[in-house]
């Protein structure tokens, strides 16, 4: 099956949000990567719920909403509300992750979980069973347009490695710094979803974009 990708909104233009959402999805983009930042676990404030459930109506395509703030157990059911199909949540920022994980998932939405660079990939090993997604953090959650982190793919591999071995199917995302030269490796190491901001919506031509990104080889 070929790559997914996920562009992120967070470097699309806010001013015309509902054009910028339809030009990737009219490019090929698989899912709408929407970055929910709180000013606390992250030093950026983005977008809240309200936002999402304007976007909600736009389009069919799958919402993949990446929470990066604290007590996430506390906005779950506003995001569910507001239409989101994915929430990922960061390992470093959920105490009780199980417990949010299983708040998703009866929630009726696919429940992810985050991992940031530096934190060692064994402390999501207990929860892959539980999950439908795996989000890597290929930069340090907050801002767009940062450089990739080529040390995360052994990270990747050995996820990759377990899923086979526990027989399970969850899907492997990676976010930060991904353009048509790191897709590569990403592909390469076993990542099915590609989330891309800056090298998709800095572009003119989001398809050809989104294109150069998927079929990095
Ligand atoms: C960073 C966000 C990313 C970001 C990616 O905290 O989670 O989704 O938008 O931006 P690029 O692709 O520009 O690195
Ligand atoms: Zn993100």
């Amino acid at each position: 099956m070929s790559t997914k990708i996920a562009p992120s909104i967070l470097s699309a233009d806010f001013s015309i949000l509902k054009e910028e959402i339809e030009d990737v999805i009219a490019g090929g983009a698989d899912y709408i990567h929407i970055d929910v930042m709180d000013g606390h676990y992250v030093p950026n404030i983005t977008i809240g719920p309200l936002v999402l459930s304007s976007i909600r109506p736009i389009t069919d395509a799958t919402l993949d909403v990446h929470l990066m703030i604290e007590n996430p157990d506390q906005y779950v059911q506003d995001f569910v509300n507001a239409g989101a199909d994915i929430i990922t949540v960061h390992v470093e920022a959920a105490p009780h992750l199980h417990r949010t994980i299983h708040m998703i998932k009866e929630a009726g939405v696919k429940p992810g979980v985050v991992i940031n660079p530096a934190t060692p990939v064994e402390m999501i090993k207990p929860i892959l069973k539980d999950v439908d997604l795996v989000l890597f953090m290929t930069v340090n959650p907050g801002f767009g347009g940062q450089s990739f982190i080529p040390e995360v793919l052994d990270k990747v591999n050995k996820a990759a490695k377990w899923r086979e071995e526990l027989g399970l199917s969850f899907e492997i995302e990676v976010d930060g710094g991904v353009n048509p030269e790191t897709a590569k490796q990403c592909i390469d190491a076993g990542v099915d979803v590609l989330v891309a901001g800056s090298a998709i919506f800095n572009e003119k031509d989001r398809k050809q974009a989104i294109e150069k990104i998927r079929q990095s080889k």
